[in-house]
């Protein structure tokens, strides 16, 4: 059934205090709580209801004293206790079995390593309580485990004392002062090895931040360490927050179903947003590693001192924490290029997302499974509400607003109105219609028009919102956002003047759009001018404004916005391949960009690779009512063969030219010099048979991006020398997961509908690895999510396939299955045949879906709404 936002009530009973005790093994751990349990004064007269689920109970009692049967009553999911009308302290024992648990939320084993995940409902696996964000005790927890398997023994909070035990046995203790909700609990034990620096923060407080792996992994640890530092100094910087224990942990895992958790000082990490150097890792991974140790980190403040009320306030934590950690990525790099990795995932991804089957709001009003809305609706348009909050409050306020939202807010579980009315405090705005960003599902789009009377050079822009309905939500109310514009005139010079308007000014430039509609005017211009908008994305929408071919060449030069400079390429790009623009004149513009852009030694490198990215399959078919998949890659391949041949001088001027730049080092410019290499190299490797570019970078590479680089393009374009190339690669890095990953990702992405051939070699391999999420993720995520022509095959076997280890995975890591499904999150979109392909394969899963989270994704997408 549902669980609905309307019918939140708090708990009726709550826990001040929690004290757990561990015996740790493998196969069996037996957890012992004690629970300090008092009634809600408000709310007398309820039975305790514990959520337990998978737990072997051994012992209760209250106060000391056994529990007779006749008080309580334990079906397998809740534990009930009778009869108590006060505070009381409940003792119970249960066995679990860590090394049993495929699933990985609860307590389970990764290689040697006992570690747990408690996000979202983890923890009532772990032991019997009342598993919600709104109950909050101080912790005390205590780990006994043989000292030879598990030398190292973490959990939340400051270390409180060690002990030796008999039989080769200790024991430590940890406290966690800060009330804390149980999803962030954790433990972590094994044979880790760490690396620690030690700092004292801005309040004056020393703390040990350490990173950890197992055996030599800990070599790879250095640079996630060091961003750890980065983002508590720019957390108090910034935003004025410090860190507030004894000892950061940060613990690297190889089986790990997210990419990270924010648990109170004890953050677990999927491996691969941790571990690195340059030989094994890309700059892309060293960003996201240093992205997502950021993003956890701040958390701290945004999720666990100011923690959530209930689940679906999800986004109040992970939509604010995405904003603030691409603020410290862009404040630490570029800005611009940070916003232009943002936006390409809201519109390939996200945009998706909001105009599919599985469309929500950023704060949905119900859900059956709470693990499906770790979404990027959540995620990332959250992120971009709080942006848009930014903007229309302005910079100053925002910050006041932030302090004000913590200080109100420390130490409790709070909703997003909370958020709201502490922001509107602190800039004395009406923030009531602005809150419908966070009920309203589906993408916003701005449709512009434009009037120049020759005559009296007045010129009008009418700007009219409008967002279409979403599963359940037919009527769509106007969001308050901000419209940044510039005028240019023909020669390119701005036009200062501001125009005649209701809509209200803005702190940082440009207007605030109130309502449905608005009209901006200018008197006066001598010719008709050229308008650009939405300058750094300020509103997440969908702009629509007739430019033709040239007016977007013009604006590009004009434009000194870089985020816009690189968006209007990308609107030449994809008005090309989609035809909403005359497809030749449109090729010819941005040809003609691109050479000027090769030609600029002065542009940043990494910019230039950024526009020589066109639009991925994905942005190409949101902005299809209906997606021919064969037609749209084929347009998009001959685009960039013609591309390729038109600037194949430059793109061998700029290869080898940058190639002392791009030697080894994690400085910037090495970094751009390495990216658009790269850039060039895939260019260049569609004009040449032999691939003797790709193979030799290949050869002589000394970083994984030059060397991974090369071996997409031989891969993929199936080059003499790729099944070499491979070979040796796999070879070299068998002993290595991470960079398993990475090949056997190069190969499920060949673009290619035999492509689902060599996948069938790699399930019957030992490379395949069911119960591990990252290799799941390589190889079918990779085929369903950067394979178009591959998943979508004619004859459907991409979808039986997906469908068929979608079926296999259930029943071994839902949450890793359920993700799977969203593959097919647009296929009522797909043309036929592949529409009735997909709809064969989803409903052949009908009745043999066992978790609760594959079946309410396969009913939302098979859902007629
Ligand atoms: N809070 C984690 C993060 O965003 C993600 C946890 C995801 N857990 C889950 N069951 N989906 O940093
Ligand atoms: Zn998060």
């Amino acid at each position: 059934g549902f669980v609905h936002l309307e019918d939140y009530a708090p708990p009726a009973w709550r826990i001040p205090h929690a004290e757990l005790a561990f015996d740790l093994e493998r196969e069996a751990t037996v957890v012992e709580a004690t629970l300090r349990l008092e009634p809600d004064p408000g709310q007398p007269g309820h039975a305790v209801v514990l959520d337990g689920e998978e737990l072997e109970l051994l012992d209760i009692e209250a106060d000391g004293a056994p529990l007779p049967a006749d008080r309580w009553d334990y079906d397998g999911r809740h534990l009930r206790i009778d009869g108590f009308a006060s505070a009381f302290t409940l003792r119970t024992r249960a066995r679990i079995r860590p090394a049993d648990n495929t699933r990985l939320e609860g307590l389970y084993t990764s290689g040697p390593l006992l570690l747990t995940q408690c996000e979202a409902e983890g923890f009532r696996r772990i032991t019997f309580f009342a598993d919600r964000p709104d109950v909050m005790p101080t912790w005390r927890i205590v780990l006994r485990a043989d000292r030879a398997a598990f030398p190292v023994l973490l959990a939340n909070g400051n270390p409180a004392g060690t002990r030796e035990l008999d039989g080769g046995r200790h024991e430590a203790t940890w406290e966690n002062p800060h009330p804390t909700p149980c999803y962030l609990f954790a433990i972590a034990a094994g044979q880790l090895r760490r690396v620690t620096h030690t700092l004292r923060t801005a309040e004056g407080r020393e703390v040990e931040l350490n990173v950890w792996a197992q055996g030599d992994d800990v070599v790879r640890c250095h640079y996630a360490l060091g961003a750890v530092e980065r983002a508590l100094r720019w957390d108090e910087q910034r935003f004025g927050r410090c860190y507030d224990l004894e000892v950061f942990n940060v613990v690297a895992a190889q089986d790990f179903t997210m990419g990270a958790m924010e648990n109170k000082g004890l953050n677990i990490f999927n491996a691969r947003y941790i571990l690195a150097d340059e030989e094994s890792a890309t700059d892309e991974d060293f960003l996201a590693i240093e992205s997502v140790v950021a993003h956890e980190y701040l958390h701290n403040w945004s999720g666990n001192r100011v923690t959530l009320r209930d689940w679906f306030q999800l986004s109040l934590k992970e939509g604010l924490t995405v904003f603030r950690d691409t603020e410290f990525s862009a404040d630490l790099h570029s800005r611009a290029l940070k916003r232009i990795e943002v936006v390409r995932l809201l519109r390939a991804r996200q945009f998706a997302e909001d105009a599919g089957a599985l469309a929500h709001a950023v704060r949905p009003d119900r859900y059956r499974e709470i693990s499906n809305f770790y979404t990027l609706t959540i995620y990332e348009k959250g992120a971009e509400v709080v942006r848009v909050l930014q903007a229309l409050v302005g910079e100053e306020a925002f910050r006041a607003g932030m302090d004000r939202y913590f200080a109100d807010n420390d130490g409790r579980a709070a909703t997003i109105e909370d958020f709201l009315a502490a922001h509107a405090a602190a800039s004395g705005s009406d923030l009531s219609d602005f809150a419908r960003w966070y009920a309203q599902a589906g993408t916003p789009e701005l449709w512009i028009t434009a009037d120049y009377d020759e005559a009296s050079g007045d010129y009008t822009l009418q700007v009219d919102q409008h967002t279409p309905p979403t599963p359940g939500q037919a009527h769509k109310e106007a969001l308050p956002m901000p419209l940044r514009f510039v005028l240019f005139a023909p020669d390119g010079g701005v036009i200062d003047a501001a125009p005649e308007t209701d809509a209200p000014a803005l702190p940082g430039g440009g207007v605030a759009l109130t309502q449905a509609t608005h009209v901006l005017r200018w008197r006066g211009l001598r010719a008709r001018p050229l308008p650009a908008f939405n300058q750094g994305f300020a509103a997440p929408v969908k702009l629509r404004f007739e430019y033709d071919a040239a007016d977007l060449a013009a604006l590009a030069r004009f434009e000194s916005d870089p985020f816009n400079r690189w968006d209007l390429l990308q609107r030449l790009a994809s008005g090309a391949l989609l035809h909403t623009l005359d497809p030749e004149q449109a090729t010819v513009a941005l040809g003609d960009a691109l050479g000027a852009l090769l030609d600029d030694d002065a542009a940043d490198p990494a910019f230039v690779a950024e526009c020589l990215a066109l639009p991925d399959f994905d942005t190409l078919a949101e902005a299809c009512d209906v997606v021919d998949v064969d037609e749209l890659v084929a347009r998009r391949e001959s685009l960039l063969d013609r591309l390729a041949e038109e600037h194949v001088e430059r793109l061998q001027r700029r290869y080898e030219s940058l190639a002392a730049a791009a030697g080894d080092g994690l400085t910037a410019p090495a970094m751009a010099a390495r990216a658009l290499r790269n850039a060039c190299l895939a260019w260049l490797t569609r004009l040449d048979p032999e691939a003797t570019l790709a193979q030799a970078q290949f050869a002589t590479a000394t970083t994984m991006t030059a060397r991974l680089g090369a071996l997409r393009c031989l891969v993929h374009f199936e080059a003499p020398g790729a099944a070499a190339a491979l070979a040796e690669f796999r070879t070299r890095w068998a002993a290595d997961p991470l960079v398993t990953d990475k090949w056997i990702a190069c190969l499920a992405s060949r673009p290619h509908p035999d492509t689902l051939d060599d996948i069938g070699e790699l399930l019957a391999s030992s490379w395949w690895l069911p119960t591990n999420p990252n290799r799941v993720r390589a190889v079918v995520g990779t085929f369903s999510r950067a394979n178009p022509l591959g998943f979508h095959r004619r004859d459907g076997a991409g979808y039986r396939f997906v469908a068929a280890q979608v079926e296999k995975l259930d029943g071994i890591n839902p949450q890793v299955a359920a993700r799977l499904l969203g593959a097919f999150e647009t296929w009522r979109k797909l043309a036929e045949p592949l529409r009735h392909q997909a709809r064969l394969a989803l409903a052949s899963l009908q009745g043999r879906l066992h978790s609760g989270d594959t079946r309410d994704l396969l009913q939302r997408l098979l859902d007629d709404a």
